[in-house]
Order: C-alpha cells, then sequence, then structure tokens
C-alpha cells in the first residue's frame, strides 16, 4: 500500500486529541504540541475527569481551538456532530477502561463518546490503566469489540505504573503514538494476524572494540528495527529485539530487549533464540570485520607497540548472522522454520543500481524477503523516515514510497505475513 507521510500532505488534517481521565492525560500534551507542530489543526476533546488531571486552559492554549467536554456547549453549531464529522483522524490518549466500555456500549453521553458515535475517520485508541483492570474480561471484551468494529487500539505499553506496580498497563510515549496514528491514517493496518507468533529482530549498529575505549562502529540508529518490533507487537506477536547500539528510542510494547555490543555477540544471541522464532527479522547495521585482537588496556600514543598497534589495525571477518540462520533454516535445524528477512543499505554505483545490487544480495544470503534502502548523503541512518523497495524470493518487488519508518515497518510486515501464507 502506498505510504504518505503527514508532511507530504497539503492541506493541514483535522485531528481531533480525546483525553480520558488519567493520570497519563499529561502526555497528551505532548501529543496534541505533535500535531500542531506537524500542522494539523488539532481538536482536544477531554472527558470530564479529564480536566480533573489536565485544565482546559493548558488543551485551549497548546491546541489554538476551544475545548469543551459536554454536547451542551456551543449548540448552535452542533458540535457533538460536527467534531466527528469534520475529524479526518481520532487519537485518543489516554483511554480509560470507564471510555472503551462506554464506545463499546456506543453510548454517546458526552461530548468525546458522542464524537466517536459520528466519527467515520480512522480512530486510534491508546488505553492506560492497571494491570487488573487491563486484563479485567470486561476491558478485554470491549477491546475486542472496538477492534472488529476497525478502531486500532494499541497495546499499552509494559513498566512501572502509578504507585508501585509495574506491568501492562502505561501509556506509550507519545512519540510512538503519534508515529502509529499517523502510519494508521497513512493506510497501515495493524490486524491481530501476529497473535502467538515469536519474533526475533536485530536492530542497530555493533561495535568492534580495539580496546576498552576504542571501536570500529557505525551510524545506525536501531530506529527501523524497533519500529518493526512496535508494528509487529500491535499486531500482536511476542517480540524480542537483539539490539547493538541505538538511539535512546521507546521499547515497544512487551518486547524484550537484549542489548549486545559486537557482531559475536549479536550472533550468539540470535542463534540461541532462532530455533524458537517464526519469524526473524535482520534490521542490524552489522560490521563485516572486527580487530583481529583487542588489547584489553587503552592503547597509548608514545608506545611503540600500542603506536603499531593503533595506525594498522588488523581485521579478521565476522560470522554471518543472516546467511548463517537461512543455512540453519534451511538444513531443518530451526523448529519453527522461521521466515527470514534481510536488509540491504545499498548506494549503487554508475553500473549498477541500489536495487540490482539488493536483487544480487537476496540471492546470495538466500533469505525469504529483503527490505532495500539506498543509503549515504544523509538517507536513511539515524533519520526518521525510509523508503526503498521489498524483494522477495520469487522474484516479486514491491516498491516502498517514502514514509515514516513505522510506516515502513508495517508494509514490512504485510510482506512477511503474506509470503508466509503463499
Ligand atoms: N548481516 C548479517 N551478518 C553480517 C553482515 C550482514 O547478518 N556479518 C545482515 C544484515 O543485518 C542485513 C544483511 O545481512 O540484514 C545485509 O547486510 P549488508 O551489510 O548489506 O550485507 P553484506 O553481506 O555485509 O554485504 P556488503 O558487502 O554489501 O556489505
Amino acid at each position: 500500500m502506498p505510504v504518505t507521510s503527514v508532511s507530504a500532505s497539503n492541506s493541514p488534517r483535522n485531528v481531533v486529541v480525546g483525553v480520558a481521565g488519567g493520570i497519563a492525560a499529561y502526555k497528551a500534551c505532548h501529543i496534541v504540541r505533535a500535531f500542531k507542530e506537524a500542522g494539523d489543526n488539532v481538536r482536544v476533546v477531554p472527558t470530564e475527569s479529564a480536566l480533573k488531571f489536565v485544565g482546559q486552559a493548558t488543551f485551549e492554549a497548546l491546541s489554538g481551538n476551544p475545548v469543551s467536554t459536554t454536547v451542551f456547549d456551543a449548540v448552535d453549531s452542533v458540535q457533538h456532530v460536527k467534531v466527528g464529522q469534520d475529524a479526518d483522524l481520532i487519537v485518543i490518549a489516554p483511554a480509560t477502561a470507564d471510555l472503551m466500555a462506554r464506545v463499546a456500549a456506543g453510548r454517546g453521553d458526552d461530548l468525546l463518546a458522542a464524537t466517536l458515535l459520528v466519527a467515520t475517520c480512522p480512530v486510534v485508541v491508546a488505553p492506560a490503566m492497571h494491570t487488573e483492570m487491563w486484563f479485567n474480561p470486561a476491558t478485554v471484551e470491549n477491546v475486542e469489540k472496538l477492534r472488529r468494529r476497525g478502531i486500532t487500539v494499541i497495546e499499552p505499553a509494559h513498566g512501572r505504573l502509578t504507585g508501585k506496580d509495574t506491568g501492562p498497563g502505561r501509556l506509550p510515549d507519545p512519540e510512538q503514538i503519534v508515529d502509529l496514528a499517523n502510519a494508521v491514517h497513512a493506510g497501515a493496518r495493524l490486524p491481530r494476524d501476529l497473535e502467538g507468533k515469536k519474533v526475533l529482530i536485530t536492530a542497530g549498529g555493533t561495535h568492534e572494540h580495539i580496546d576498552p575505549v576504542r571501536f570500529i562502529g557505525n551510524s545506525s540508529s536501531g530506529r527501523q528495527g524497533f519500529a518493526l518490533g512496535e508494528i509487529a507487537a500491535q499486531r500482536g506477536a511476542d517480540v524480542t529485539i537483539v539490539a547493538g547500539s541505538t538511539a535512546q528510542l521507546s521499547t515497544p510494547a512487551g518486547a524484550e530487549i537484549v542489548s549486545v555490543v559486537s557482531t559475536q555477540e549479536m550472533f550468539d544471541a540470535v542463534q540461541e533464540r532462532a530455533s524458537d522464532s517464526d519469524f526473524i527479522v535482520m534490521a542490524a547495521a552489522v560490521a563485516d570485520f572486527t580487530p583481529a585482537s583487542q588489547a584489553t588496556s587503552k592503547l597509548k600514543k608514545g608506545s611503540d607497540s600500542d603506536e603499531d598497534a593503533l595506525s594498522t589495525i588488523k581485521l579478521v571477518e565476522n560470522p554471518d548472522i543472516l546467511a548463517t540462520t537461512v543455512h540453519r533454516r534451511n538444513s531443518g535445524e530451526l523448529a519453527n522454520n522461521p521466515i527470514i528477512v534481510g536488509f540491504a543499505a545499498e548506494t549503487g554505483d554508475q553500473d549498477t543500481s541500489a536495487l540490482e545490487y539488493a536483487q544480487k544480495k537476496l540471492v546470495k544470503k538466500g533469505c525469504d524477503l529483503l527490505m532495500c534502502n539506498e543509503v549515504g548523503k544523509g538517507k536513511v541512518f539515524g533519520q526518521r523516515h525510509n523508503e526503498g523497495w521489498i524483494l522477495d524470493a520469487n522474484g516479486g518487488v514491491v516498491e516502498v514510497e517514502h514514509g515514516n519508518k513505522i510506516e515502513v515497518a508495517a508494509q514490512i510486515w504485510d510482506a512477511a505475513v503474506a509470503f508466509r501464507k503463499a
């Protein structure tokens, strides 16, 4: 599915940010701000109890629009219908168990519920509550009802809740919610088609140490790998990310992060978990070579032997994680016979395009799918956007238009799930 980014759209979108009464209501301020900064026209519709956590004036100042909670304000403009009719995207963050129950029951007893009864645009609901409430059968049933009706209910993050308890129920970071909502608005689907599936992802860059303070590395941020983890988690998968060096990124809902430094460590972590996995996606930027020896203490200028070691670093080849995993799968060693997805960061040259190099790489590595992106000149590494092609082992090529890495991740999962079915 073609993906457009918010910034690529010409006319401002009407975005409604619904806010229910929970401690996490303060995070809605960052969400409102993010949409405003992207050029959207934002209307905040809180519940009465949300205003006990964040004041009306704050939402009005941040959104630049009036704020009301009841259908009896501005009756002359029929706003209980108008706000929903005009909306291009509705994001509810946080959504409480009570709000979801009211929406599931089809009630229209305040402006937010009435707006949802009218709206036909994409609706993204980000719940936040205590773990017990999230797992309560009533809430589980209500979430299922909303999902069946085409509403995207985001999985809550795991972690510290209000009070001393931890578990699933935290509101994800505002940036995660905004990225997911934009992806849904751009046409990304979040079906629950990875429920019960184990997904293993490599992300970030590896560091190959020369001595305790120096290393050979690269500028990968890990954003694409974490975006793949985010979408897989939202589609119901049990996600493990083997992460090298990354930017400060939010952990996808419920994902386990296994931190590694070198390619060898990443290799070991992947091989240990490969057998259990149904999908393995290698989005990491892996160093192909590593120093033949690593000094145990810092190499010093002024010492002849240290200067020799620093000026001529002998390198040896690292194991190929992707090729080895494919080989093990093809030899029947991996119990769940995973679908394996590789990445190719290519620049192309005067004789061969980036896409042609990727086609050769897919054959050489033997993986099922390969996401190819052109890198260099500030493209892709460390950026929030990506583009390229998804190639498959049957010769298929799907163009991935420029979009945020969450949107691209959704397309990669569409391709991986379709490949597994085929
Ligand atoms: N990869 C890997 N192990 C390595 C090198 C690469 O698993 N030692 C994976 C990467 O995570 C990626 C894919 O292989 O999914 C392609 O990586 P890339 O660096 O483009 O491939 P190379 O085999 O290193 O080829 P090139 O000579 O073009 O660098």
